[in-house]
C-alpha cells in the first residue's frame, strides 16, 4: 500500500471544486484530481479524461458525478465509471480519507466503491 499524501485542509477545496495533485508529487505518473463533491465527501480520479485529454478538475461537479468540460462525458466520482458517451473507459480511482480536518490522498490505492 502506498503512503498517504496530505494535500491540505478540507477548507482548501470548496464544495463543488477540485484540486490537481501533479504526477511528480503523487508518484503515479498521472495527475490526480481530488474533488470535494456536493455530498460533502472527497473523491479522487486520474485528472485526464479517458476520452481525450481534458482535465476533469476543470469540469462540473454535480452530486457525486463530474462532467468533462470538453465533450460532457460524465464519470461517477465513487467508482470512476464512465456514465455516458463519448467516454467508454472508466477513470482510475484513488482512495481519499479525511483525518483531523486534513485530506489524505492514497495514490494507486483504489477507492472502495
Ligand atoms: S475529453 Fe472528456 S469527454 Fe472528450
Amino acid at each position: 500500500m502506498s503512503d498517504a499524501i496530505n494535500i491540505g485542509s478540507v477548507d482548501d477545496i470548496d464544495e463543488g471544486e477540485a484540486k490537481v495533485i501533479p504526477a511528480e508529487e503523487n508518484g503515479t505518473g498521472e495527475d490526480i484530481a481530488v474533488f470535494h463533491a456536493e455530498d460533502g465527501n472527497f473523491y479522487a480520479l486520474d485528472d485526464t479524461c479517458t476520452h481525450e485529454t481534458a482535465s476533469l478538475a476543470d469540469g462540473w461537479i454535480e452530486g457525486a458525478e463530474v462532467e468533462c468540460p470538453v465533450h460532457s462525458a460524465r464519470f461517477c466520482l465513487k467508482t470512476g465509471e464512465a456514465l455516458c458517451m463519448p467516454a467508454t473507459i472508466a477513470a482510475r480511482t484513488h482512495k481519499v480519507e479525511v483525518r483531523d480536518g486534513d485530506v489524505l490522498l492514497y495514490p494507486n490505492v483504489p477507492a472502495e466503491a
